[in-house]
């Protein structure tokens, strides 16, 4: 690569434990391979900035910020983002809460990001582009003559065409991701659905090698599964504890769920599963300890009121119906960890309950498998609605809506002999490590680079 690599998301590190798996990826892969990483500022500002502020801290890269007005972070960022394409990417269009304000501040920010960032870029750089929160930014840039290559990695699922028919913007959603040179996906199935919508669009035409033609522009669409750095996570999960985090019985199991409080995440489809194993629960059963570390995510977006609520509901009802004097089987913990702390918890569990109703990855996952002691491995449940499906066959594979099917999978997971979890827990490991997080950058970035060009690439749409 000769020009810089610049990197452009919403979400950049802040000195809080970073939960959402964007942020904690691409820190990871920066600070080994370095470049500017932009993103949104902490703070908001009276008047909309018109150039990138230098921020501290890059551990090994760059970071600037763009500053948004607290008009601008309701529309563009509580609004369009997540209460627009968040739920019509997961499947959840009852959701989306459509308005006209939404539209026209994502407009906005995305035209005034991509007027600071023309101002800065040479033609060989290479711009990465990561989530739902720029789709527009190659359009606009490429209105504004920018020839230089722009690749976009969608960490979310790409929606179905039919959901897409519920976006005011449907004609303009194809042509915000036409503008990019490459477009990142999770999984095959991903991929799959980008071309159905392409296809079933009447001026999509597809061309060879997940190259698709869209009007008077050619750009690709591929998957690429993203991972984590699973040395050092490993590295941290098996330093030794100075201290028992959970304090749980000895002859109890620990299950352990890790998400952010998102309605995505199947939390009380996962509880209620957890019920009917309690239920069901026979004299030979273990005791068993649902762990739920969630920590609060756009807590202003109304669609993420009541799922707090909702949770703290069941876990009342089901400890009230099922808990003894010496055993509380849920514990809700409504804040993130640090990774410190999370890593080791991780290998002490012996099962992760992993069942979101829609997901693009899910790093926790990966993480969990990368944490194990190979030698006595935990079980991971994992939802076929995760991307990490497509990749972590050898997981239990659950229909989350199902808390029969749930519930089952934890009392095998309890009785599965020391052999098989340790053949399922090998052939895990090895799909992590064969793609972690740096041969998914490695991966994304020398395919931008050889993406090839037919037609004139700034030319509009
Ligand atoms: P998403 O990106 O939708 O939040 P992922 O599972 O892909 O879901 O990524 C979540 C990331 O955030 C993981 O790296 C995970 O370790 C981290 N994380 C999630 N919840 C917590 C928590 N309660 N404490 C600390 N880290 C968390
Ligand atoms: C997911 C999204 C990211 C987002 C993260 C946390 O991982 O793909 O784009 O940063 O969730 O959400 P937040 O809204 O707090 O940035």
């Amino acid at each position: 690569m000769t020009g810089r690599l610049i990197v452009l998301s919403n979400r950049i590190p802040t000195d809080k434990p970073p939960a959402g798996g964007l942020v904690v990826a691409i820190h990871e892969l920066l600070a080994e391979r370095g470049g500017l990483w932009i993103g949104s500022g902490d703070e908001f500002v009276q008047t909309p900035s018109d150039s990138f502020r230098p921020l501290e801290g890059g551990e090994g890269y760059d970071k600037a910020a763009f500053d948004l007005t607290e008009s601008e972070h309701e529309t563009f960022y509580l609004g369009y983002a997540n209460s627009v394409l968040w739920p019509l990417c997961h499947h959840r269009t009852d959701l989306i809460a459509l308005d006209r304000k939404y539209a026209e501040g994502y407009a906005a920010v995305n035209a005034r990001v991509a007027r600071m960032l023309s101002e800065i870029l040479t033609p060989e750089d290479v711009i990465w582009v990561h989530d739902y929160h720029f789709l527009p930014i190659a359009l606009e840039l490429r209105k504004l003559g920018v020839a230089a290559r722009i690749g976009l990695f969608l960490h979310i699922p790409f929606p179905t065409g039919p959901d897409i028919q519920a976006l005011p913007e449907r004609e303009a959603f194809y042509h915000w991701f036409a503008a990019f040179d490459l477009v990142g996906l999770q999984t095959e199935a991903d991929v799959a659905r980008c071309l159905d919508g392409y296809r079933a669009h009447r001026s999509g035409e597809m061309l060879m090698n997940g190259r698709m033609k869209f009007r008077s522009r050619v750009f690709e669409v591929r998957s690429f599964p993203i991972g984590i750095d699973v040395k050092t996570f490993a590295e941290t999960a098996a330093k030794p504890l100075t201290h028992d985090p959970v304090h749980i019985r000895a002859d109890a199991k620990l299950i352990l769920g890790v998400d952010r409080l998102d309605y995505s995440k199947g939390i009380p489809h996962r509880f209620r599963g957890f019920g009917t194993w309690l239920e069901k629960r026979g004299p030979d059963s273990p005791r068993g300890t649902l762990i739920q570390i969630t920590p609060p995510s756009r807590e202003t977006v109304p669609a993420y009121q009541a799922i707090a609520r909702e949770l703290e509901a069941l876990v009342g009802n089901l400890n009230g119906r099922y808990g003894e004097l010496d055993w509380t089987p849920i514990r809700l913990i409504e804040r993130g960890v640090p990774r410190e702390t999370l890593a080791p918890l991780y290998r002490l569990a012996d099962i992760a309950l992993v069942t979101p109703l829609a997901d693009g990855m899910n790093l926790v996952a990966k993480e969990f498998v990368a944490a194990q002691d190979p030698e006595n491995p935990g079980v991971l449940i994992l939802s076929r609605s995760a991307g990490a499906a497509e990749q972590m066959t050898e997981a239990l594979i659950v229909n989350p809506h199902d808390a029969e099917e749930v519930g089952d999978a934890i009392e095998r997971a309890f009785k599965m002999p020391l052999e098989e979890r340790k053949t399922r827990h090998a052939a895990l490991f090895q799909v992590v490590q064969d793609s972690d997080i740096f041969d998914w950058g490695t991966r994304y970035l020398d395919r931008l680079n050889k993406v090839e060009r037919a037609l004139d690439p700034a030319k509009r749409l």
